[in-house]
């Protein structure tokens, strides 16, 4: 068998726990199937005498994550301590430097940081792998760059943060309003040290930047990405458009179009019997349509110990195998620069309107939105005690620009009673 391959591990949290336990409790499999043994001679935390559920007795220990990227016994630098810049970003650039290889978890990192140090491990010879960092256990970076390389992907979609769709299905079920199911989801640790990367759709358009930069063979442009978070996502729209047949997601989109790199992380509907529909608390999904496969879903845990170790682990054994693919799926130099595009695909909307309980308050409405060409499929007035009528629109396809024209003229109808609510209905 091969000389051993010789892992330096740079964070032992939930992640960093999870890849010694696979690496101490596995080694016989991991051997078997990658050649030669896997081994783990550093690593490095900030506190040295925290239990972490492991025995870290044999290994070497570094303070400092540089130091230990640059060690001559390591072979492979393994970031798992997380943050866009900072420890993170110097030992990984440390590491590459060196010429080692380098495995990470980090989405932040990569998506403010992809494309120079994609650029970096080429230059020196080195492999840069992330397959933890989209979507935790499930190999979505690997159906990409690998399974699907023949196709031109025309979307790429999903529910990528675990957290938000837990708050929205709590949210659905237990009627809990945002606050309480934003409560219950960080009583159970699920929230990131800065909710708003989760609630604010920041660690989901990390993941969605990373998946358009493989799927379309751009640079990662995270800038780009179109944000918003769940924070106003309301109890009264998760229950309407339920009764109109949807769920709402925090959704990412992704698609290469004429004019450019269309990308948007947002609350959308979609159809409630559709496998995105259909995914309920912390798992994730992503949807991936090639012009030579068509449709492919993948499902499975987002976060965590095991899958996350899992996906790192599936990057070291592709090291230890000797493969050496792309950090993105083709040469850094070859991705191409995206014109940034807004989202502008039609789609079809749900529109949530209170309006005053007067005569041709309704006329009005739908007068407006006929004027901007944005045409009714389905509309329902349900009923009510005060003077606000609920009334729920889903309308035909449109643009965003042809509805945008439409709500600014219902503001100027002087029938409404407070801001019409809009979300995009994708269709998957
Ligand atoms: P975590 O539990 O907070 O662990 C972070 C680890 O990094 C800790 O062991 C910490 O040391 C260490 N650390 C932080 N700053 C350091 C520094 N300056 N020098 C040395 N060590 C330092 O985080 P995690 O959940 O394992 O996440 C790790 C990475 O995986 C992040 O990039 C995260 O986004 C990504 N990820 C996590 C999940 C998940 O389910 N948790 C899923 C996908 C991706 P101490 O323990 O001593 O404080
Ligand atoms: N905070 C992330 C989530 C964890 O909720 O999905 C893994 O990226």
């Amino acid at each position: 068998m091969s000389s051993p391959l010789r892992l330096g591990i740079a964070g032992l949290g939930t992640v960093g726990a999870g890849v010694v336990k696979i690496v101490r409790q596995k080694a016989a499999l991991l051997a078997e199937r990658s050649g030669r043994p896997i081994e783990i001679s550093t690593v490095s935390a900030r506190s040295r005498g925290k239990d972490r559920g492991v025995n870290l007795g044999s290994y070497g220990w570094e303070d400092d994550p540089v130091a230990l990227a640059t060690r001559d016994d390591v072979d492979v630098f393994v970031e798992l301590m997380g943050g866009e810049d900072g420890p993170a970003k110097a030992a990984v650039e440390a590491a590459l430097s060196a010429g080692k290889d380098v495995v990470t978890a980090n989405k932040a990192l990569l998506a403010h940081h992809g494309q120079a140090l994609a650029q970096l491990a080429e230059d020196k010879g080195a492999v840069l792998r992330f397959e933890a960092a989209v979507a935790g256990g499930i190999p979505v970076i690997k159906a990409l760059t690998e399974g699907l390389a023949a196709n031109d992907v025309t979307r790429v979609m999903g529910v990528m943060n675990g957290t938000c769709n837990y708050i929205l299905t709590r949210m659905e079920d237990a009627g809990l309003s945002y606050d309480e199911a934003f409560a219950e989801a960080d009583g159970l640790g699920y929230l990131e040290a800065d909710p708003d990367l989760d609630v604010g759709g920041i660690d989901a358009g990390h993941k969605l930047s990373l998946l358009a930069a493989i799927a379309y063979g751009t640079q990662v442009d995270f800038g780009a990405v179109e944000l918003e978070g769940i924070g106003r996502v309301s109890i009264e729209d998760i229950r309407q458009a339920g009764d109109m047949g949807y769920r709402i997601k925090l959704l990412g989109v992704s698609r290469l179009t004429g004019r450019g790199l269309e990308q948007s992380m947002a609350p959308c509907l979609v159809p409630a019997t559709s496998p995105l529909g259909q995914l309920v608390g912390g798992t994730n999904m992503v949807v991936i349509e090639g012009d030579q496969v068509g449709q492919i879903v993948l499902r499975g845990a987002g976060a965590g110990e095991g899958p996350t170790a899992s996906a790192v682990m599936g990057d070291v054994l592709d090291i230890a195998r000797g493969t050496r693919l792309s950090t993105f799926g083709q040469p850094a130099t070859s991705l191409k620069r995206a014109t940034p595009a807004k989202a502008t695909t039609p789609a079809a909307y749900y529109l949530r309107v209170g309006l005053m309980d007067k005569p041709g308050a309704l006329a009005k409405i739908a007068t407006v939105l006929g004027e901007a060409g944005v045409s009714i499929n389905r509309m329902r007035q349900y009923d009510h005690a005060a003077d606000t009528a609920p009334v729920l629109i889903v309308t035909h396809k449109t643009t965003r620009a042809a509805l945008d024209e439409a709500l600014a003229g219902m503001g100027a109808t002087g029938v409404l009673s407070g801001d019409p609510v809009a979300l995009r209905i994708e269709e998957v």
